[in-house]
């Protein structure tokens, strides 16, 4: 919301903006052979991945089914409303919307009448009691499961621990956050405590770079202190635009929602967020 905030009220018509590429891993392969069940959940602006999602599933794996469940506050704040009706018509069956609105509108009813909303579909917020309830109504329709997520961030929490109460692998679960959720900012302390001042060499566009890194620093600012260009977006370990691997040494970090478990067993890095917990560290970005 900052950049666009920005752009908004600072940059006046005409503006030139460069722009990077997508960058990230909240995406799916796709194979027109396979049938899968994509069950996708966006709240607000979170919608807008999941669209691109969507409509590339529905033109590319004619076998699979998406089930969307978008929540916002009104009838008025659906983003894509028109376009997603109208894929919902032309891939009839293959694509379940449902919407959720957490205050529909409402016309006066006058004296003694209550105020009262045409709104037909789910009333509420995206909680675990409509997500389970979402799945109890759209069953699978196939042995593969594909779980998408991005909205607020206790927003992708909540549907997020709900999967997994339900038992659905982690590598199922795809999340997008838009910032850092609260519960990932208590964290910092512990992996600023643990950093040291560290050598450090770092492979970067086919170029080695010796550097020191001063405790308190991460790898990707101490690179841009010395004027390189690593790759970054977010900056709050959210999007794994700035990802690395360890080669030697180790390092801790602040917080870590782009990566799984797995990723980081093998070495697998937010640059962002990593400060070296030991004197030497070689990371490379070639990854
Ligand atoms: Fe987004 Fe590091 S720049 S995770």
């Amino acid at each position: 919301g900052k950049v666009s905030t920005h752009m908004i009220d600072h940059l006046p018509e005409g503006t030139m903006v460069e722009v990077a590429r997508p960058e990230g891993k909240f995406t799916c392969k796709i194979s027109d052979e396979v049938t899968k069940s994509y069950y996708l959940f966006g709240a607000g602006s979170g919608i807008t991945p999941l669209m691109s999602i969507l409509k590339t599933v529905l033109e590319e794996e004619p076998k699979s089914t998406i089930f969307l469940l978008y929540g916002n506050r009104n009838e008025e704040s659906i983003i894509f409303k028109n376009e997603l009706e109208a894929l919902k018509k032309r891939y009839s069956g293959q694509l379940i919307v449902e919407h959720t609105l957490s205050q529909p509108q409402k016309e006066k009813g006058g004296w003694f009448k209550k105020d009262k909303t045409n709104w037909q579909g789910k009333i509420g917020r995206i909680d675990e009691k409509a997500v389970r309830l979402f799945l109890t109504d759209n069953p699978s329709r196939s042995k593969h499961e594909e779980y998408f997520i991005c909205g607020p961030g206790a927003m992708i929490q909540t549907v997020e621990k709900t999967l997994q109460a339900l038992e659905v692998g982690k590598k199922h679960i795809h999340l997008e956050y838009f910032s850092t959720p609260d519960s990932a900012k208590a964290e910092p302390v512990a992996a600023l405590a643990a950093g040291t001042n560290a050598k450090a060499k770092i492979h970067l566009d086919g170029t080695e770079i010796d550097l020191e890194i001063p405790k308190g620093t991460n790898v990707l600012d101490a690179l841009m202190d010395e004027g390189y260009d690593p790759p970054f977006s977010c900056k709050s370990g959210a999007c794994s635009t700035c990802i690395g691997k360890v080669l030697k040494g180790k390092v801790e970090m602040e917080s870590c929602l782009a990566l799984d478990d797995d990723e980081v067993e093998d070495g697998f890095i937010l640059t962002c967020q990593a400060h070296p917990t030991t004197a030497e560290v070689e990371i490379t970005f070639e990854v």
